[in-house]
């Protein structure tokens, strides 16, 4: 069982503890709960710990190559929707940066999904890549329904779904803490019936050395 899985197992067991000693606080003498909540804070630190040691597990990994091999899968589950994917890059960049390249093909992946859940009769998505002395920009955007400010707030505050039947919410709140793992950040932008902007910074200072490339 690798790191990362063990940390996702242990999330939900660990979440239902918390909120046991929480609800039986009442019946337990204060130091029953004392005992309970110092065992608890333990556990939680060493997951801490687990938490940042699955983190470590980056690779120095080709942002093009990753983000054109998931704009040619959507290509293909899109098919017949009338959505149009392009990829431009500003110029040739030397993309390969530390992250962990499984997640940020899901993060892609999950915000396309979002960008066709927002064209429902079809539209174009365009992912743009430039970067700046520090950062590589990964811009994906779209001609959608857009977001009104009231939500756009909510989404950028605090997550959730929103006019969606079937939405779990997390996706924005999930690439948000990869990308500040990875020392980067996340951006929200939107406008009602004009489209949504989604903004990847990834920090480019941890280049690798020539061993690494
Ligand atoms: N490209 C977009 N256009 C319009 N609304 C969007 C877009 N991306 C995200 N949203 C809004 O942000 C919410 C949160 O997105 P996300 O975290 O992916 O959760 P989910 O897709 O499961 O609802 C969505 O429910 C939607 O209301
Ligand atoms: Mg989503």
């Amino acid at each position: 069982m690798t790191t990362q899985m063990l940390v996702h197992d242990l999330k939900s067991p660990i979440a239902a503890l918390d909120t046991l000693i929480f609800a039986l606080a009442d019946r337990l003498h204060d130091d029953e709960v004392n005992l309970a909540n110092l065992a608890i804070s333990r556990i939680k630190d060493k997951f801490k710990l687990l938490k940042q040691k699955s983190s470590e597990q980056k690779e120095y990994s080709n942002l093009i190559e990753l983000i054109k091999r998931v704009i040619n899968e959507k290509r293909i589950f899109y098919i017949g929707k009338n959505v149009e994917i392009n990829f431009k890059q500003s110029e040739t960049l030397f993309t390969k940066v530390l992250i962990e390249p499984i997640k940020f093909k899901r993060i892609i992946s999950d915000i396309i999904e979002n960008a066709k859940e927002a064209m429902p009769d079809g539209g174009h998505i365009v992912i743009h890549l430039s970067r700046t002395a520090d950062n590589i920009i990964i811009k994906v955007r779209d001609n959608g329904v857009g977001m009104s400010p009231q939500i756009l707030k909510l989404v950028q505050e605090k997550g959730g779904t929103y006019l969606k039947e079937n939405g779990s919410g997390k996706g924005l709140q999930h690439a948000k803490e990869c990308l500040r793992m990875w020392g980067g950040s996340l951006e929200i932008d939107s406008i009602l019936g004009i489209g949504s902007i989604i903004t990847l910074n990834i920090p480019i200072s941890n280049k690798p050395s020539l061993g690494q490339v």
